[in-house]
């Protein structure tokens, strides 16, 4: 086997060889969409950072094109880092970005714009000679300044920013204000802070539709609206995020009060997921998401393989109608890769029980599944003394062959058909007082039977954690549903219609191409029923960064 490629992934976007971090600058312009990234040009680990852009007519099939933002002057020689696209009046593009400035990371603001609108592809960005826009000032830690959002225009005519950072160990998001996009000034206070969560990179802020299905320009207002303030947290590696209100006067985010806001708080995806950043497609009126997912596999590896990381599959994102929480459903474009559709449907699954899902590629497929049971009594009595804010310590101690009551009950994606590998996507439903608490897992514990296991990702060993989340649904209709994209070695998971994401990457050296098995699986002592079962190969897109 070719170590280079056997764990590529097939319908996912990466380029061709080397390191890939946070997804930069998502824009729909004139008819493409655009993806900017960060990008090694020399080696599958982090360095020599430029912004890659490739673009796309569907989000499926990508063109890549040259490098479109790469350290040449003074205010970025040492680095282009993240950044984000506003679509100015006019239908201008402008580019915001952190560039390095020196080789003590010292962090500015700049803009680029397109050489030629005309170019349907923007091949070619300018870095005008004002640059850079926006400096820190004394009350601003100039190391942790980065990674600047998509404009929002207020009421009064002037745009505003959001950018990262922190003061001593509080979390911090900048408020700069401008009237013509090139003269900024700081707003006293912060857009939002919070005490303790450390340095904040990549900041995402947006308006939802309360009780609507539509995506939102990130300048819209009005009475139907609540707002998302998203962060990327330096120290613990994972996003957290509140749903709030924004004072466009006073210029305050406001998360509710029922928002847990800091290491606790929501998370777009309790699994491998980074850096992300969402944008307004106005083309079909949507907000999406882009994610990075880092290898979970040994530096060693991602060397030898020439390559690491990939952007996952776009999501749409929508309010939740119960306004607590975000929907998150991959982008409809994605189902023209599917084909060889099988399905299964009143399926029973005993104690114990477990069914080849056959005819697919299972190394790469999407399979959508509902299940449903007669009723709660079996679940197992939540333990007050547990960790309610820890679902992952509960799957690393409740796997998927811990009998339980209803559930744990789910798929075993990637698995090696004598299940030496496999990775294990499942729910287990709780009693807690009057509630009932559902657990979802991805645990990638068992997904390869090669060494270095960790629960720690320390950029050494592998890292094959049993990520976990808990999904906040009522039961009422007795049914938990579950969609997962299985990609060679990734596994995104949405469950619940999108409420709770899950994405693990993995390593098998068996369960790889066609030796890998697909299974719906019960170790539950309460039978539940596939109600309905359908599942895909997924074909390669026609042109992917070639
Ligand atoms: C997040 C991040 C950003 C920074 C970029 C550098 O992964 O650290 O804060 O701009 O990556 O590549």
């Amino acid at each position: 086997v070719d170590v280079t490629k056997e764990h590529r992934t097939g319908y996912h976007f990466q380029p061709l060889k080397h390191w890939i971090n946070d997804p930069n600058g998502p824009m729909y312009f004139n008819g493409y969409y655009h993806l900017f990234y960060q990008y090694n040009p020399k080696g599958a680990v982090w360095g020599n950072i430029v912004w890659a852009h490739s673009v796309s007519k569907d989000l499926i099939n990508w063109k890549k094109v040259e490098h479109a933002i790469y350290p040449s002057k003074p205010f970025d020689e040492y680095g282009c880092w993240s950044g984000s696209a506003t679509v100015l009046p006019g239908n201008k593009p402008v580019i915001l970005y952190t560039g390095i400035v020196d080789d003590k990371q010292t962090q500015v603001q700049n803009y680029a714009v397109p050489a030629d609108v005309s170019d349907p592809y923007l091949r070619v960005w300018i870095k005008p000679d004002n640059n850079p826009l926006i400096v820190a000032d004394n009350e601003v830690n100039k190391t942790a300044f980065r990674d600047p959002t998509t404009a929002w225009l207020g009421k009064d005519g002037e745009w505003r920013i959001t950018i990262g950072g922190r003061r001593f160990d509080t979390g911090m998001s900048f408020l700069y204000k401008s009237k013509d996009f090139m003269r900024w000034t700081k707003v006293q206070h912060p857009l939002h802070s919070t005490d303790g969560t450390g340095n904040w990179e990549c900041p995402d802020f947006f308006p939802v539709q309360v009780n609507g299905k539509m995506g939102l320009d990130t300048s819209a207002t009005g009475p139907d609206v609540k707002y998302v303030f998203k962060v990327s947290l330096d120290v613990t590696r994972y996003e957290y995020y509140t749903i709030g209100t924004y004072n466009s006067e006073e210029d305050k985010y406001i998360p509710d009060k029922d928002m847990v806001d800091g290491w606790n708080g929501l998370r777009l995806d309790y699994g491998n997921f980074y850096a992300s950043k969402s944008f307004f497609d106005p083309s079909k009126n949507r907000r999406i998401l882009w994610g990075w997912a880092n290898e979970s596999d040994t530096t060693d590896n991602d060397v030898e393989k020439g390559w690491a990381g990939i952007q996952l599959i776009p999501r749409t994102m929508v309010l939740d109608p119960n306004g607590k929480q975000l929907l998150q459903w991959p982008i409809e474009e994605l189902e023209t890769l599917r084909k060889n559709k099988v399905e299964l449907s009143n399926q029973e699954l005993n104690k114990g029980a477990k069914v080849e899902i056959k005819g697919i590629t299972a190394a790469q497929a999407d399979v959508d599944v509902t299940f449903s049971f007669d009723n709660l009594d079996k679940a197992e009595p939540f333990d007050p003394s547990w960790d309610r804010y820890n679902a992952q310590k509960l799957c690393s101690q409740k796997g998927s062959t811990v009998e339980g009551g209803l559930g744990p009950f789910g798929l075993l994606t990637l698995a090696s058909e004598n299940l030496e590998e496999y990775t294990p996507v499942f729910f287990r439903v709780f009693k807690d007082q009057e509630k009932h608490l559902v657990l979802l897992c991805s645990d990638a514990s068992r997904s390869t039977l090669k060494d270095g296991k960790s629960s720690m990702k320390d950029g050494k060993d592998a890292y094959r954690p049993s990520f976990a989340g808990f999904v906040d649904v009522e039961l009422k209709d007795k049914k938990l549903s579950l969609r997962s994209l299985i990609d060679n070695s990734v596994v995104e998971t949405f469950g619940a219609g999108g409420k709770t994401c899950i994405t693990s990457r993995v390593y098998p050296t068996l369960a790889i191409y066609d030796k890998a098995h697909l299974y719906a699986f019960n170790n539950g002592t309460e039978t539940v029923r596939i109600e309905k079962l359908n599942a895909w190969s997924m074909s390669k897109p026609v042109q992917m960064n070639h």
